[in-house]
């Protein structure tokens, strides 16, 4: 194979590397898709009420100032 093509690839790998790397420090609380819901809404319109505060054992939101949850968090 030529070995600018070689050197071409190597780069690119180092690059795809540094940039995973970079996703799953970036991923966790901040940036990414919103978690499908994992309960049933039936009864639970209500968002807030749990996940305000983390009643039951619910995942606090950092974004409880947000509108309609569901636009976003699609149910399974
Ligand atoms: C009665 C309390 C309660 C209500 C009301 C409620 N939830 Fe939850 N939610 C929970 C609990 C507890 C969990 C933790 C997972 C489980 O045990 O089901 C959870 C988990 C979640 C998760 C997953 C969080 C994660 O980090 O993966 C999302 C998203 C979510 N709920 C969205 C909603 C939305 C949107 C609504 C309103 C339509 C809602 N919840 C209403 C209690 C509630
Ligand atoms: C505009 C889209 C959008 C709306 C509206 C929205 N969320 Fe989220 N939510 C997200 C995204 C994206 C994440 C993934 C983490 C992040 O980027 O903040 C998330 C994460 C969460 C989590 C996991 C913990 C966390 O905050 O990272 C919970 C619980 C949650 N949302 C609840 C809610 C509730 C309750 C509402 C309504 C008051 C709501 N969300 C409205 C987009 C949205």
């Amino acid at each position: 194979m030529d070995k600018k093509i070689m050197i071409g690839l190597l780069v690119t790998l180092l690059g795809l590397l540094v940039l995973s790397g970079y996703n799953s420090i970036e991923s966790g609380a901040q940036a990414g898709y919103p978690p499908t819901v994992p309960h049933s809404i039936e009864n639970r319109q209500n968002c807030l009420m749990c996940h305000e505060s983390g009643v039951m054992g619910a995942t606090v939101t950092t974004h409880p100032e947000r509108p309609n949850c569901v636009s976003c968090h699609v149910t399974q």
